[in-house]
């Protein structure tokens, strides 16, 4: 899947920046629900092409951001220079590279169905964040996925495949469906306890109409606060 947005980082990074899904929907939710952020160590994850990373910075944040897309990583810092930092990494291996207890909010935007296990991935954000600290995330929505699917058995994790187009180039992306209990189940049994649960509207702006009201009608993206 990260090959996907590596393959095509630069229009990736470009689509992101000022789309509807993503500028008016997903960016402005996970700021929303990260709360204030002046001076809070924050960890991105997925930070692509460092577009919301932008935004956390601007909000007073220091910043890590880790993807797998080694040119998302190398765009990402050449848009951001000093205002955060940036590593290459697989969110499926351990991140090595944050020290335990370090961290006050942890950031998953749009990243976390692309991960077909994430005990391995909680468990170390369990490792870094602060005891207090929040884990802040966005998922395509469990009911979107399910539609979907072959709808052969709800409660299994399944690679479903979506197509998008990202400024008039149409992409195939591939990520893991998974059933609602299991989001929520895998942050318990992670040690976190559930904060909040959202399913926001889009801000004022979407240039599409019918983007629009599909961002405010239709189950998109779901958004979870879970404390450390
Ligand atoms: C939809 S984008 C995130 C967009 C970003 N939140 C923003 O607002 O610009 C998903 C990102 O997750 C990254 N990714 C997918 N699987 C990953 C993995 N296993 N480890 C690290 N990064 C991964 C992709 O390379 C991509 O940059």
């Amino acid at each position: 899947m990260s090959e996907l947005f590596g393959e095509h980082a630069e229009r990736y990074a470009d689509y992101a920046e000022n789309s509807g899904p993503n500028a008016h929907y997903d960016r402005p939710a996970i700021l929303r629900l990260a709360g204030g952020l002046a001076g809070k160590q924050v960890l991105e994850l997925g930070s692509a092409g460092g577009g919301l990373t932008a935004q956390l910075a601007a909000a007073g944040a220091e910043v890590l951001g880790l993807d797998r897309g080694a040119d998302l990583v190398q765009l990402a810092r050449k848009r951001l220079g000093a205002r955060a930092r940036f590593e290459t990494a697989d969110l499926n291996e351990p991140l090595t590279m944050v020290p335990s207890a370090s961290t006050d909010v942890a950031v998953a935007s749009l990243v976390l169905h692309y991960l077909e296990d994430w005990g391995p991935l909680l468990a170390e954000l369990h490792r870094c964040l602060k005891p207090g600290g929040t884990l802040v995330f966005s998922v395509h929505h469990p009911i979107t996925g399910w539609l979907r699917s072959d709808r052969t058995d709800y409660h299994r994790v399944e690679l479903i495949s979506e197509d998008w187009d990202w400024n008039g180039k149409t992409v195939t992306g591939r990520m893991y469906r998974r059933p609602v209990s299991a989001v929520f189940t895998s942050l318990l049994e992670a040690g976190f306890a559930i904060d909040a649960v959202e399913e926001p509207q889009p801000t004022p702006g979407v240039e599409d109409p019918e983007l629009d009201r599909i961002l405010r009608t239709t189950p998109v993206f779901l958004y979870v606060r879970a404390v450390r």
